[in-house]
Parts: C-alpha cells; sequence; structure tokens
C-alpha cells in the first residue's frame, strides 16, 4: 500500500481572486470529450452549462450545437419506442455504460468513477481538529494535484518491489500503485488549435481545470462575493466605530 504525494501545480483558479483560465476550460472539454468520455461519465454536467457565466465562455448557440453533435437515447414516445435523437441544450452527458455492472464488465471489475466532482471527491479530508489547518492551506489543490498527478503517473517500468496484478497498471500516485485505468493520454492524441502543446502533460492540466470547472461551476462568484463580503465587512466596522464614538460621546 501506498502512493507517492503528488506535486503542486500553479492553478489559475487558486487563491481568492483565482478564475479558471477560459482556454484551459475549453480544451479540457475537448480532451474529456475525445479521451475520458469513453469510459468515464459526467452525469451532473448539463450541455447548457458550458454558457454560463464563470465557465468555458461559450456562447448559448455554440453550446446548442456541441450538444447537437450527440446522439441520446430517449422514450419511449407515443407508440411505446425508444428512439434517438440530438442532444438538446438541456441535456446532460451521456454515461458511457448503462449501468455500474456493464462499466465494471468492460473495465476488468473497477468502474470507472463519474467525474463530475471527481476534483473534490479525491481532497483528502481531514477530521477534528485538523480541518481547522486545511482552512489556511492550500487544501482547494488537493484533489486537482492528485488527479492531473494521477494521469501523469503511469510508468511501463513498475519499480523493484512492487507488484501489479494482471489487469491493473502501474500507477506512482494512485493508492497502492495498481490501477484499473490503462493510461489515458500520450502526447499529440489531442489536436489543439490554439497552438498549446500536444503534451500529456498540457492534457492532463487543462482535462483538470475542465473537472475543477465541473466540480464548482460557480466557483468565480463565490470567491467574488466572498470578497464584497470582506469589503463590505471593513466599512461596516469602521462605520460602527464612528457611530460609537458619537454615541457614547457625553458620557464621561
Ligand atoms: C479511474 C480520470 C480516461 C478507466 C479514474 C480516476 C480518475 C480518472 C481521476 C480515479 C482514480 C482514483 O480512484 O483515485 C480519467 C481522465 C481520463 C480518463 C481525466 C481522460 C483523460 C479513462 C479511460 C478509461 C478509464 C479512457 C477506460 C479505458 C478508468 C477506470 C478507473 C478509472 C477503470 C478505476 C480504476 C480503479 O479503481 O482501479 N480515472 N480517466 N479512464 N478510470 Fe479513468
Amino acid at each position: 500500500e501506498g502512493s507517492d504525494q503528488p506535486p503542486g501545480n500553479k492553478w489559475s483558479f487558486s487563491g481568492p481572486f483565482g478564475k479558471f483560465d477560459r482556454g484551459a476550460l475549453q480544451r479540457g472539454l475537448k480532451v474529456y470529450k475525445e479521451v475520458c468520455a469513453s469510459c468515464h461519465g459526467l452525469s451532473y454536467v448539463a450541455f447548457r452549462n458550458l454558457a454560463e457565466p464563470g465557465g468555458p465562455g461559450y456562447s448559448v448557440a455554440q453550446a446548442a450545437a456541441f450538444a447537437s453533435e450527440y446522439k441520446l437515447k430517449d422514450g419511449p414516445n407515443d407508440a411505446g419506442d425508444m428512439f434517438e435523437r440530438a442532444g438538446r441544450p438541456a441535456d446532460y452527458f451521456p454515461s458511457p455504460f448503462p449501468n455500474e455492472q456493464a462499466a465494471r464488465a468492460a473495465n476488468g471489475g473497477a468502474a470507472p468513477p463519474d467525474l463530475s466532482l471527481i476534483t473534490k471527491a479525491r481532497s483528502y479530508k481531514r477530521g477534528f481538529p485538523w480541518f481547522v489547518f486545511d482552512f489556511f492551506s492550500q487544501y482547494q489543490e488537493q484533489g486537482p494535484d492528485y488527479v492531473s498527478a494521477v494521469l501523469q503517473g503511469f510508468d511501463d517500468h513498475v519499480p523493484e518491489g512492487v507488484t501489479i496484478p494482471e489487469g491493473s497498471y502501474y500507477n506512482k500516485y494512485f493508492p497502492g500503485h495498481a490501477i484499473k485505468m490503462p493510461k489515458p493520454l500520450s502526447d499529440g492524441q489531442v489536436t489543439y488549435d490554439d497552438g498549446s502543446p500536444a503534451t500529456v502533460a498540457q492534457y492532463a492540466k487543462d482535462v483538470t481545470t475542465f473537472l475543477m470547472w465541473t466540480a464548482e461551476p460557480h466557483m468565480e462568484a463565490r470567491k467574488r462575493l466572498g470578497f464584497q463580503v470582506f469589503v463590505f465587512l471593513i466599512l461596516f466596522a469602521g462605520l460602527m466605530y464612528f457611530t460609537k464614538k458619537k454615541v457614547w460621546a457625553d458620557s464621561h
């Protein structure tokens, strides 16, 4: 058992003023669609979300066009039949497997987890009293650091003393080192049209940024409001100070 500590990254979304890198979100969506979606669902994300503020920055028309590239099962219709139709903005990303048994059967017994919330699910939670320190640490980045590390942690060379069972793959950062996900990314696999490098490191960074957004689509609004609350409290504290001085001016 055991895993190595994932290396830290510089994420555009970290810190109290962090924002999502729009380009990274759009590239990460492409990586998800072309690579991850064959095994992993994204079932909490609807196509319309792609056009919402604080996200990848697509227009409503672009999100609708993106949705229409999908063929989704629907029905039954009035005749009682199931049918296929093009995706609409209100639809959610389709899952690659009809149920968990099918997902397990296709992946050597391990179901690929839905990725909607994975960057949050892989933050290691600490109990009382240590969570107090998490508030001041880079807690927000643990999940993304881990996801990006797992995507880059595959190695054909298995270190001495580690045994990998048939159907599993060595991964430096997966707990226990034997993962049932085959190395999903390799250089040149996804074509970027904005000149970003077509490397595993870049794919991992982009898809992880995208998955951070799927897990917290309103992060930018949350941070903006949090800042406004701080500004308000400082101004309000000043007002209260002068109010107090005036109210108590005559008392000695
Ligand atoms: C597990 C991400 C592509 C099959 C995982 C995990 C993550 C992940 C974060 C969870 C690791 C954990 O439990 O801590 C991704 C991303 C992909 C991708 C971002 C695209 C870049 C794929 C593909 C397949 C696949 C193409 C199938 C061929 C699996 C399976 C597991 C898994 C079977 C469960 C592994 C186990 O529990 O041993 N993936 N994945 N993944 N993935 Fe992927």
